[in-house]
């Protein structure tokens, strides 16, 4: 890497490119094709010694700040290995994070480490990036929540938008509370103890193992007989996939049950008291755009992040959306019938990552839309598509340099 860096870009170095999600942090550098970390977003709390979460929106900015400056500096000297002063930042963002915690990681990153510049860049813009497409319908079901926003012709319609707290985090509960009430456990001297009399908690990333390892969507009809098996005792639910025997640690055997394996995803497709679910968002966004873009969109269904990487999700998702439009509430409302799911070359949950190392990687126009140091260290700010009274200056732009209409409106404040 150091011997070729560089080279034919006039010697700037490359930018690290960020992106801090809920449950992972993805961190490398642009122009890659992958991320070169992906490390759970949690710290040692310098003070306490306790591990506490890196995205959390409720703490004092202090406190915040505090957690961010160990985090970064865990990222840049034990991870990256570069000084932070030499390279540009780019900081893959959720649309939906609050100005405080923005503001906050650029004070760590220009205060604190002095790095030359940052751009904070939507997730779901740059993961069209990796498509070389100018609009689609994005889906992000990471762990905390689903949102989808559609972009037409780099353009985030920004009212538009639509999310539920469906993720990797809702399906760990559910599935942490099935294990201890139906599950049971092994030991070399017992067989078939109930769970909460060995262990009385199992760890997240424990539960997380599981889901990975053994759960899976099931497909449209058999999800319907298992969702209604589950409310209607009368009603025969489907023969479930056979039981796996989990190793919990060197002597205890799990036994996780087959109905759990092909249940517990099903909650991102149950309707609730709103008969909202993962696949509603989408048609729910899609009658909210412009009538004339609705077409593209919905041939355009880029979907990111981890939780769609269990096996049978798109499938499901597919399915779903492609019943749900024959029902009258969205026939009548959508003239359009056909949706496809873009294949992006990355897998779902480094999609933004890659999107934002391919921006990341065009020099010339990354200088002139990131918000410099001088720039930040004059006015104590960074431009924030949601404050009105703070639209992005022209200055933040580098004299001479245009920037290109995509990335302009795409953080202008226009809807
Ligand atoms: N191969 C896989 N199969 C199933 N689930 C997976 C897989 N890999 C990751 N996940 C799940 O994806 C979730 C993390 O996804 P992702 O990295 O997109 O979230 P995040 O960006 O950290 O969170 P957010 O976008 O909500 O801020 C975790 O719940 C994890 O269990
Ligand atoms: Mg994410």
């Amino acid at each position: 890497m150091p011997l070729f860096e560089g080279l034919g870009s006039g010697g700037e170095k490359t930018a690290v490119v960020i992106d801090l999600g809920a449950a992972y942090t993805k961190c490398g550098f642009a122009g890659e094709t992958g991320p070169r970390f992906i490390i759970p977003s949690e710290i040692k709390h310098p003070g306490s010694q306790e591990v506490v979460a890196v995205v959390q929106f409720n703490i004092n900015t202090e406190e915040l700040y505090t957690i961010l400056k160990e985090f970064i500096h865990l990222l840049y000297f034990r991870h990256l290995l570069v000084n932070p002063r030499d390279r540009r930042v780019v900081v893959i963002e959720s649309i939906l994070c609050p100005s405080h915690y923005r503001d906050t990681l650029s004070r760590v990153l220009f205060r604190h480490f002095e790095v030359p510049s940052v751009l904070f860049a939507p997730s779901h813009l740059m993961s069209i990036m990796t498509l070389g497409l100018q609009s689609a319908l994005v889906m992000d079901c990471g762990y905390t929540e689903t949102l989808v926003l559609p972009i037409y012709e780099g353009i985030p319609i920004l009212s538009a938008w639509e999310a539920l707290p469906m993720g990797g985090k809702a399906i760990h509960k559910e599935l942490q509370s099935l294990l201890s009430e139906q599950c049971t456990v092994d030991t070399d001297s017992s067989t078939g103890l109930q769970l909460p009399s060995v262990i009385s908690h199992i760890p997240e990333d424990v539960v997380e193992d599981i889901k990975v390892r053994t759960c899976f969507v099931s497909d449209l009809q058999r999800g319907l007989k298992i969702q209604e098996a589950k409310f209607n005792t009368d009603a025969e639910r489907p023969a479930p996939p056979p039981d796996v025997d989990y190793p919990l640690d060197g002597q205890k055997i799990l036994h996780v049950k087959g109905f759990i394996r092909d249940s517990v995803a099903e909650m991102l497709f149950e309707q609730d008291n709103e008969e909202k679910s993962i696949a509603t968002l989408l048609l729910d966004t899609l009658v909210k755009c412009p009538i004339d873009t609705r077409k593209v969109l919905s041939e355009n269904l880029l979907i990111i992040g981890g939780t769609a990487m269990l096996p049978g999700f798109l499938h499901r998702l597919l399915a779903e959306i492609r019943s749900l439009v024959e029902k009258p509430k969205y026939r009548d409302a959508l003239a359009t019938k056909s949706f496809r799911i873009h294949s992006p070359p990355a897998k779902p949950n480094c999609t933004a990552w890659l999107g934002g190392a391919i921006f990341g990687a065009l020099q010339d126009i990354l200088g002139s839309r990131s918000v410099s140091r001088d720039y930040y260290n004059h006015t104590g700010r960074i431009p924030d598509w949601c404050c009105l009274s703070s639209p992005p200056p022209d200055s933040i732009y580098e004299a001479g340099k245009t920037p290109p209409p995509l990335m302009k409106r795409a953080f202008s404040t226009e809807k």
